[in-house]
């Protein structure tokens, strides 16, 4: 699943998630077709509802899809069903998720937290130690590094949280919202490192958002209406 020139980093065809069944059931996407190139950082919008969470999830082999295609670096992941035989190693090794609520382990302080995920892909206590007070230092929370989750505030957790996405350089980020919790200035350090990961990783990026900030950073938009897929042009206004 590596980054291979003119193949997209990300391919979506015909995904559909239906939640439930028969009177109560929730069709929450329908038909989605979405492409996103290694080195592209697209937004993904919509009113409450549209769909963003599930598509989002749907991408991270987090939620089931129940029909369609999804292939990552060229290699089918879910056709109908899912054809990847390990998603925890999948999801560890190629996917880095930032959820819309940070998922941070009560008992580790921030740097084990980040830390933790480059140690079960088998790097070096050292290595994984630093790659997390690096990012801890890009995102201007290195003096948080020994705190434990419960002393930092909804802010701080959530640049741990997006630390610990990108601690593997994964090939795939998937961002839920993820500058919600940040003043504009945070947000926009977030975006910068995302922009960097994209280019200088290469990494493809998906963010879902609604934060006018930093919705003219983005050259390609995709709409989520209804969960119906649309796509549009962005300012790409530089960072
Ligand atoms: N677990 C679930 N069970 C049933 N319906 C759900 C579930 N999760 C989300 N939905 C519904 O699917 C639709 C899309 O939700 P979601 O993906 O969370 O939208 P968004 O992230 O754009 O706000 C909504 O109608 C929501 O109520
Ligand atoms: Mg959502």
């Amino acid at each position: 699943m590596s980054a291979v020139k003119n193949i997209p980093a990300i391919q979506v065809e015909n995904l559909s998630k239906t939640y439930g069944s028969g009177a109560s059931a929730v069709t929450a996407l329908r038909d989605i077709n979405m492409t996103v190139h290694t080195g592209e950082v697209v937004g993904l919008l919509g009113p409450s509802g549209s769909g963003k969470t599930t598509l989002l999830q749907c991408l991270g082999a987090i939620l089931d899809p129940s029909g369609g295609h999804i292939a990552l670096g060229g290699e089918t992941l879910y056709d109908d069903g899912w054809k990847y035989h390990d998603r925890r190693a999948l999801r560890r090794d190629h996917i880095g998720f930032i959820f819309q609520r940070p998922y941070l382990i009560p008992f580790m302080n921030a740097t084990e937290n980040i830390a933790f995920l480059p140690m079960l892909q088998g790097k070096s206590n050292r290595m994984a130690y630093q790659r997390a007070r690096d990012l801890l230092e890009l995102l201007e929370i290195a003096h948080r590094a020994d705190a434990r989750i419960e002393q930092l505030s909804g802010g701080e957790q959530q640049r741990v949280s997006i630390a610990r996405a990108l601690a593997n350089d994964p090939p795939v980020i998937l961002a839920d919202e993820p500058t919600a919790p940040l003043d504009s200035h945070r947000a926009l350090i977030v975006m910068k490192l995302l922009h960097q990961m994209a280019q200088k990783a290469q990494t493809a990026i998906i963010v879902v958002t609604h934060d006018e900030n930093i919705i003219p950073l983005f050259r390609r938009l995709y709409y989520l209406r209804d969960g119906v897929l649309h796509e549009e042009q962005g300012e790409g206004k530089p960072l």
